[in-house]
């Protein structure tokens, strides 16, 4: 065991050429999964000819029209043909379709210090409360009981147990269409092992059900066999699904007949490989279909090991879905389009939260910068070489012997002092704070006395394994106790980020990651708080620890927006934090990957997400080191990371002309800030993507439904450059508008491919004709900065008319949900321009230039703002004009005319 121990630990540290295969489980070294694919298969085999063994009891059909309930049992035929009643219980919904759960009603295990129940809590981290039902009417004949709500018809047949919802009379969702659907009842050993035993039909499969010959979890005690719970879902008419991160795969997910099943359990993978359904650092049960004119999600809301399979045909992209544990509990929505399904998930899972405006700004990191000098040296660098920045990250070597919540002396003896020298800049520090705590000191010391430690199998004592500070326990933060700890040692405590109020955190680790651990991670059996085993909540349990934290830094601070990056992640995260993809390698395949990875990020309503510049492994050469930073300014969430066994390579290290490169690029995101800061502002009202896929935004087009190497932020259409010795890319134009270089405004037209120059210092970007772009374009050390700098509009027409939109506030407090913000549109209409405020509060900042793309001849304009008016002057272009210094307070509503 020490031996396996060890080597593990070993592997830990030392970067490696690919992931290694053998820490992981396949499905068929998976009991729940290979049982499940084994059921699914023999099923199949038999066809029609299949028996189901689950039908609706129409005697125990309970119905709250009113309420939006119902409720009947299903029963689970055994092979003498007696029951095991389960509970099925369908809440029609106001924001989604349907809410199906199924759980065992009767289930006393003889096991004391497990919960015995099966764990039915996930839906309280994945949705921000417990959704809201609407009144159905309904009738029962004898195969079927149907209910009728606003434009939506749900049939449940009875037998075979089935359900089909329509949606304007058309089928769009189907549960149990194969039969697959399967929850395994509760059951001793030795009545499963007994000879003709009632309980193992003869389509299921028996392997690993109350032992995990799996090598390294043969510990695991399994207390309750078998209780997997496994259904198969049919997206009728759809073309492409998307969603269910995090896998480093394309953005539209694969058909896996011949291969592994997209796996989520959350864990810590070392170099990963790219197009691969491993398993990563965090997971999103949701998925969209889409394809023809309809769009539909499905929302698998559990927090256990979980394997999706995937079969695609002309007609449909077929599903199935299968848990280790927990009941069932999954919500259906159906809509037209992918971006309305998200809009209804987000209803119920809670919208991204509004940013701290300088998280949207460029963050520079590495594994580690050394000490107070090393953070202010490269402060002072990034501003003799006129880049700006927000923040600078410390990694975990910050920490007196990676004790968390203690600084290294020697290395940074006045915390505080450094702070208030970035803050001169403008700048914030992020450093990290991991889940495992070292034992021997008074944190990890109070977490075991107070016992808020995640518990040991038999539940006597906290657990111990082995992470980055060697021994370890780690913090439940499932527990009540353990936030009140935690909020000591961010409120008074330890008081880590002092007096700063530009102090923020990173929490990694958290899958959690390991060392010692199966897969990487906790063994299955070790006992949450509610006595809940670690099984059931494996993949939510990163979320608890980010929010966690979140909750202690309001504590700490109740007035400043908390930026918080997690690895591991959940349904939910992205109420409070920011994610990242974690450990990838300076080549040009992670380069590629990133783009689908961000982007199916964007597809489940986490957009806050990014990935390490330009690779954490390795060294990256030149070229790719600019194409990423080409590529890495559109993610939502923009740092570069590094090994600490890799060269520095700050943007600034590179050297002429790939410094200026970069520069440029970073400059550009900048400059762009007002559009990323309205688009999460959008995004955390309604849930539409920051970044967005071709197939979002053109769903009928079938062209684009497999694209992910070309995406929409806002107006702009983007396609980074991947390849090594590139200089043309080609782009796909999805409509008949003119799409104008940002660059130089030439114009890109007609639907289709074309060609574009792509030289090194060039970013494939074109503002989509009918939209006004809105920046600011002086360059600041940091966006703090750039506060009351003025805006920039380029009006980009389609038929003399453009539209845009500006959000913004004060960009770190809560005074927004007072009201404090500005909101205003404009409206470019051939020869006026008009800016209407629909919110405002009390600002001086003014318009200071705008760009019209356009031939048209124009010498004058007259600007009229509270009934006052003067003139502005006009400067002829290349393919443009602009109107210079019209000056407009941009807080209140104007006109602008053209001469
Ligand atoms: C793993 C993280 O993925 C990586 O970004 C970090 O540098 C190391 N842990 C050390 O903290």
């Amino acid at each position: 065991m020490y031996g396996t121990l060890f080597l593990l630990f070993w592997l830990a540290f030392v970067p490696v050429d690919a992931v290694k295969p053998y820490l992981f489980k396949k499905c068929s070294e998976s009991g729940f999964c290979s049982r499940n694919r084994h059921f699914a298969e023999e099923i199949a085999k038999q066809g029609d000819e299949y028996q189901s063994r689950y039908s609706v009891d129409l005697e125990s059909l309970k119905i709250d029209h009113d309420g939006g309930h119902l409720h009947a049992t299903l029963l689970k035929m055994l092979n003498d043909g007696t029951f095991v009643p389960l509970d099925l219980h369908l809440t029609t919904l106001q924001d989604a379709n349907l809410r199906v759960q199924v759980d065992e009603v009767h289930r006393s295990p003889p096991v004391t210090h497990v919960n015995p129940k099966r764990y039915n809590e996930a839906w309280k981290y994945a949705l921000q409360s417990e959704p809201k039902a609407r009144e159905f009417t309904h009738s029962v004949d004898s195969e079927k009981i149907t209910l009728n709500y606003n434009d939506y018809v749900t049939e449940i047949q009875l037998h075979p147990f089935k359900i089909t919802l329509l949606r304007n009379n058309q089928a769009q969702l189907v549960l149990n269409e194969r039969n697959f659907f399967n929850l395994e009842h509760y059951r001793t050993r030795e009545e499963q092992s007994r000879e003709n035993s009632i309980h193992i039909a003869p389509e299921e499969s028996t392997f690993d059900s109350y032992t995990d010959s799996f090598k390294d979890s043969r510990d695991d005690k399994l207390p309750f066999g078998p209780e997997s719970v496994a259904l198969d879902v049919s997206f009728l008419g759809a073309k492409a699904v998307y969603g269910i991160p995090e896998h480093a795969d394309s953005l539209s997910l694969k058909d896996t007949s011949e291969t592994e099943p997209y796996r989520l359990y959350n864990v810590d993978i070392f170099e990963y490989e790219t197009q691969s359904k491993y398993p990563m650092y965090g997971s999103i049960p949701f998925m969209i279909g889409v394809g023809g004119e309809s769009s539909a999600g499905v929302f698998w809301i559990t927090g256990s090991d979980t394997n999706v399979d995937i079969k695609k045909s002309d007609s449909q992209v077929q599903t199935h879905w299968i848990s280790e544990s927990g009941i069932l509990d999954i919500i259906l929505i159906t809509e037209d389009t992918p971006g309305q399904v998200l809009q209804s998930y987000g209803k119920l899972s809670g919208n991204s939260v509004l940013p701290n405006l300088f998280s949207l700004g460029y963050h520079q990191s590495r594994w580690n910068y050394n000490d107070e000098e090393d953070v202010l040296g490269v402060t002072a660098k990034f501003d003799e070489s006129l880049i700006p920045f927000d923040a600078i990250w410390l990694d975990i070597e910050y920490t007196d012997d990676k004790k968390y919540f203690t600084w290294q002396k020697e290395a940074f003896p006045d915390p505080d002092r450094m702070m208030r020298k970035l803050d001169q800049t403008g700048r914030t520090l992020i450093v990290i704070i991991d889940p495992h705590l070292k034992v021997g000191y008074e944190i990890s010391d109070t977490v075991i006395q107070k016992k808020i430690g995640i518990l040991k199998s038999d539940g006597s004592d906290v657990y111990h394994g082995h992470s980055w500070p060697g021994e370890s326990v780690w913090i439940d933060s499932m527990h009540p106790d353990a936030q009140l700890f935690w909020d000591e040692q961010f409120v008074n405590g330890s008081n880590l980020l002092g007096h700063s109020t530009n102090g923020h955190l990173w929490n990694d680790m958290n899958e959690p990651s390991v060392f010692n651990g199966p897969e990487t991670s906790a063994p299955r059996d070790l006992i949450h708080y509610g006595d809940w085993e670690h099984r059931s909540v494996h993949n939510l349990w990163g979320l608890t620890y980010h929010e966690m934290t979140y909750e202690s830094l309001i504590k700490r601070n109740p007035n400043l927006r908390p930026f918080i990056l997690t690895r591991s992640f959940y349904a939910g995260s992205q109420r409070t934090s920011a994610m990242w993809t974690g450990d990838n390698s300076a080549k040009w395949e992670y380069l590629r990957e990133s783009i689908p990875m961000v982007l199916t990020m964007n597809t489940v309503g986490f957009p806050f997400a990014g990935a390490d510049l330009a690779g954490f492994f390795g060294n990256p050469d030149k070229d790719l080191q600019v194409r990423w930073y080409q590529t890495g300014l559109w993610y939502p969430f923009f740092r570069a990371h590094a090994h600490i066994d890799s060269r520095r390579h700050e943007p600034y290290v590179a050297g002429e002309p790939y410094t200026s490169y970069m520069r440029d690029a970073i400059k550009l995101r900048y400059k762009l800030l007002p559009l990323y800061y309205t688009l999460f502002q959008k995004n955390s009202v309604s849930g539409t993507p920051v970044v967005s896929p071709m197939a979002f935004e053109y769903p009928s087009d079938s062209e684009v439904l497999e694209m992910d190497n070309q995406f929409f932020v806002g107006p702009l259409l983007v396609k980074p450059v991947t390849s090594p010795d590139t200089d043309k890319v080609s782009i796909y134009i999805p409509d008949d508008k003119p799409y104008y270089d940002l660059q130089n405004y030439t114009v890109l037209q007609g639907k289709g491919y074309h060609d574009v120059d792509a030289p090194l210092d060039k970013i494939p970007v074109f503002i989509r004709g009918g939209s006004i772009l809105i920046t600011k374009e002086r360059y600041r050390r940091s966006s703090k900065l750039m506060k009351n700098d003025p805006y920039t509009l380029y009006v980009a027409p389609s038929e003399s008319a453009a539209t845009g939109e500006l959000y913004f506030d004060d960009g770190e407090t809560f005074a927004y949900q007072d009201g404090e913000f500005v909101l205003t549109t404009f409206e470019f209409t051939g020869n006026k321009i008009v800016s209407t405020v629909k919110n405002s509060y009390d600002t001086s900042i003014i318009i200071e230039k705008i760009v019209v793309l356009s031939d048209k001849e124009v010498t004058k304009a007259t600007v009229e703002q509270d009934g006052e008016s003067w003139t502005a002057e006009i400067v002829p272009q290349d393919h443009s004009f602009v109107i210079r210094n019209p000056k407009p307070l941009v807080a209140k509503s104007w006109t602008i005319t053209l001469h």
